[in-house]
């Protein structure tokens, strides 16, 4: 059994959506934005930063695993589904749920980059700093969080809590 305790309210979580999407909003006025959300755990930051861009967009999915199970990095990543869309001379913001160790975004952002695109940013709903093992260029942060395994909003343990609209930190609670 797992305790779950709110650490960030979903109106706080709304208010980081709504900066960042007013930041990107004027940041790429009159360029061809493009995209791309990280499944699974983006699509929930995705849906929401999407609305509060107010400009012409395309988006785009794909899906990288870096994890062998729920909490241990392998640092080994893989394309489990690549983006549809051709990104050469696109202005590209990849969208991340959180960034951790940073080894799945720094091997991603390396891969995109080689397909030419005509600027290449990173937007992270959360970030763990105090985990990084690789500098990953984060432009768009949403909210430090602590060294502790969260859920909600898109973030998972074992394929679950994705729908919560809070996010939580999962204690396990030992049955006497
Ligand atoms: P990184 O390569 O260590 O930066 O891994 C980032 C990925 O690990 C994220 O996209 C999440 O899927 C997962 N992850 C890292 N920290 C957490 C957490 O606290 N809760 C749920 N998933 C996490
Ligand atoms: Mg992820």
């Amino acid at each position: 059994m797992y305790r779950q305790d709110t650490l960030i309210r979903s109106e706080e979580i709304q208010e980081m959506v709504q900066r960042l999407g007013k930041q990107i909003t004027k940041d790429y006025e009159g360029k061809e934005l493009l995209l791309i959300g990280a499944l699974k755990g983006a699509f929930v930051f995705m849906a929401d930063l999407v609305r509060a861009i107010e400009l012409p967009l395309q988006v785009d999915f794909m899906a990288v695993s870096s994890y062998g199970s729920a909490t241990k990095s392998t640092g080994v990543v893989k394309i489990l589904k690549d983006c549809d869309t051709n990104i050469e001379g696109k202005h590209v913001i990849v969208v991340e749920d959180i960034i951790d160790t940073g080894l799945t975004m720094n091997k991603l952002l390396a891969l995109l980059q080689t397909r030419n695109p005509a600027s290449l940013a990173l937007c992270s709903a959360f970030d763990k700093p105090s985990r990084r093992q690789v500098e990953v260029p984060l432009q768009y942060r949403g909210i430090e969080v602590p060294d502790q395994f969260i859920v909600g909003y898109g973030l998972d343990f074992d394929g679950k809590y994705r729908n919560l609209p809070e996010v939580c930190v999962l204690t396990e609670v030992v049955d006497e």
